[in-house]
């Protein structure tokens, strides 16, 4: 069922495909695996059940894929709960072999009596698993392989680069460390069904579904996991008499607006993570911003997700993205080294706000290589003329026909080199007029300003919208600054590249170092403007960090 709704479905997908063995398993289940002092969580399994948890686990190492049961290889992905709320205890996604272990598991599970602690007896697939004896180890678990889901230090990261041969080949190490695997990507899936299980409580056939990067070959390790609230099936089921007298059909609570009806949505299903989502900590509903969305921590998968409904658009320029990203295989090695460098000078920020984003940083890459000559990327408009009838979608009356099938779609005929494309790149951008220019994805050259904000980025599906209207002209400056010098940077090597001395960074690392050259003069920029702009600019930016403000003007 759930591959079948996957926004993606580009032939060339490789990732994406074993993911709903996954999930569409009613198999797998979240462990958590705690040492008896540590444990304090809603759902306890009695004795008999943990062995059976960790001899299935154990079992399941020993057979090869290709089984009945349809589930590959190892599937025993562990990882430390990394919430914004700290380290919460060892977590293991635990798949088995058959369907009768996870029943006797579940009919082993009492709920937990706690002292001064109750709990709410609310129905999970997220078990505690205690150990008996915390300093002896049994052989079993330690025969359990761990799979790492955190990106590499920064330092070793960078040891990497300097060791690399060539720019071309910086740029595919960053791609290859920082992307998501395919545990990483299936976890996301899985925690995706996980909430949807919390809000079928309210909504019986109810979807959610990732979105954003962790499904646009984007997502670095790390990033947040953007879900959308999928209502429409259940208007499917709705009983709809047509014929005789009468018209009939189920009732329901007439609202206003939809923007109302989505605020309510995302009201309840908010306290409801809140009050009895387990592991679902930090819950905040941030209803007024412009794409009402519920943001919280989920423990157990140490995502930080955001909650959205009503966005299917969103959804639209995800596979969009996916689309661009698989189309050549010098546009994800670009876009990472971008967002990184972006990060690494603090042009992008976690937190919300007056800064550029990773989705707009994205489209202008995506821009840069339409303007090359020949093409690397073809424009919208040429994705849409391409599309046949299977692929025509409009959405709430945007036109967001593309093809989806890449094998219609000519490669390029352009071979230029990574590196080369890295150095024009931040000259293409240290020279944009964008006082009167803006992107835009769908033709592929540069249009008029619409309106005045310092970075204009038409939405590919909503064309009245600017998604980047929450950047400010400093931000904007501080942008086209580092790319001029980052530009330099990659000249000056050019003339005199050191090949001997190579324990210095070099190409992409330098870029990615605080350099002499950035702080100076941004040091000299900032000591020149007044100080009331400089007030003005800090406001600006506190003003925009508060969450209900930023999002409200990121417009996803
Ligand atoms: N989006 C949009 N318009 C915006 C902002 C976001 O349509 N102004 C959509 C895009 O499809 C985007 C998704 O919402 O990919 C998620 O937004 P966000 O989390 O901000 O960006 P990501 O692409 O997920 O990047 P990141 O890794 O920074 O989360
Ligand atoms: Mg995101």
């Amino acid at each position: 069922g759930l591959l079948a709704s996957l926004p993606l479905c580009a032939q060339r997908s490789q990732v994406l495909r074993p993911i709903h063995r996954l999930l569409s398993c009613p198999r797998t289940v979240a462990a958590e695996i705690k040492r008896e002092e540590q444990s304090s969580g809603s759902v306890e399994t009695g004795d008999g059940a943990v062995s059976s948890v960790c001899s299935v686990a154990a079992t399941h190492r020993g057979r090869g894929k290709g089984e009945e049961t349809g589930i590959a290889g190892e599937r025993v992905a562990c990882g430390h709960g990394r919430g914004a709320f700290g380290n919460r205890g060892l977590y293991a996604v635990v798949e088995f072999c058959q369907k009768e272990s996870v029943t006797s598991l579940q009919n082993g599970t009492r709920t937990p009596s706690m002292g001064t602690e109750a709990a709410i007896p609310f129905r999970s697939r997220v078990f505690n698993l205690k150990t008996k004896n915390p300093s002896n180890p049994t052989s079993e678990q330690s025969r359990v392989q761990c799979s790492i889901h955190a990106p590499p230090s920064s330092k070793k990261l960078l040891e990497l680069l300097c060791y690399a041969e060539s720019i071309d080949d910086q740029l595919n190490t960053l791609l290859k460390e920082l992307q998501l695997t395919e545990e990483n990507t299936k976890l996301r899936y899985l925690t995706c069904s996980l909430i949807e299980d919390i809000a079928a409580a309210y909504f019986l056939d109810c979807t959610v579904r990732p979105f954003g990067s962790s499904v646009n070959s984007f997502g670095k390790l790390g990033c947040d996991l953007d879900m959308f609230l999928d209502l429409d099936e259940i208007g499917k089921f709705s009983a709809n008499k047509t014929s005789g007298n009468f018209l009939m059909e189920f009732q329901v609570k007439n609202v206003p607006s939809e923007r109302i009806a989505t605020q309510k949505i995302l009201s309840v299903i908010g306290e409801c993570l809140d009050h009895f989502g387990p592991g679902c900590v930090g819950v905040q509903k941030i209803l007024n911003a412009r794409c009402p969305l519920v943001r919280f921590s989920h423990q157990a998968s140490g995502f930080q997700c955001d909650l959205t409904t009503n966005n299917r658009i969103a959804l639209k320029s995800s596979e969009l993205l996916y689309i661009y990203g698989a189309l050549d295989s010098r546009v994800r090695a670009l876009v990472f080294s971008i967002r990184c460098w972006a990060r690494a000078h603090s042009l992008t920020s976690s937190i919300p706000g007056s800064w550029i984003t990773n989705f707009s940083l994205t489209m202008m890459v995506i821009f840069f290589l339409q303007r090359r000559s020949p093409p690397i990327l073809p424009t919208l408009d040429s994705l849409k003329t391409l599309a046949d009838a299977e692929d025509k979608c409009v959405i709430e009356g945007h036109n967001c026909t593309f093809v989806r099938d890449l094998n219609k779609i000519k490669p390029s005929g352009n071979t230029e080199t990574l590196e080369l494309l890295l150095k024009e790149f931040f000259e293409y951008f240290g020279n944009f007029a964008f006082n009167k220019n803006s992107i835009n994805i769908r033709q592929g050259r540069e249009q008029n300003k619409p309106e005045s904000s310092p970075l204009h980025i038409q939405n590919p599906f909503e064309t009245s919208l600017n998604i980047s209207k929450n950047v400010s002209q400093s931000q904007l400056q501080k942008f086209v600054d580092l790319a001029r010098e980052s530009a330099w940077i990659l000249n000056q090597e050019d003339k005199d590249r050191p090949s001997s001395s190579r324990s210095q960074p070099w190409g992409l690392a330098a870029l990615l170092m605080p350099s002499v050259v950035n702080s100076a003069s941004l040091a000299k920029r900032v000591r020149k403007k007044p100080a009331s702009e400089r007030i003005k600019s800090l406001l600006e930016s506190i003003k925009s960090s508060s969450p209900e403000n930023a999002t409200s003007t990121n417009g996803k």
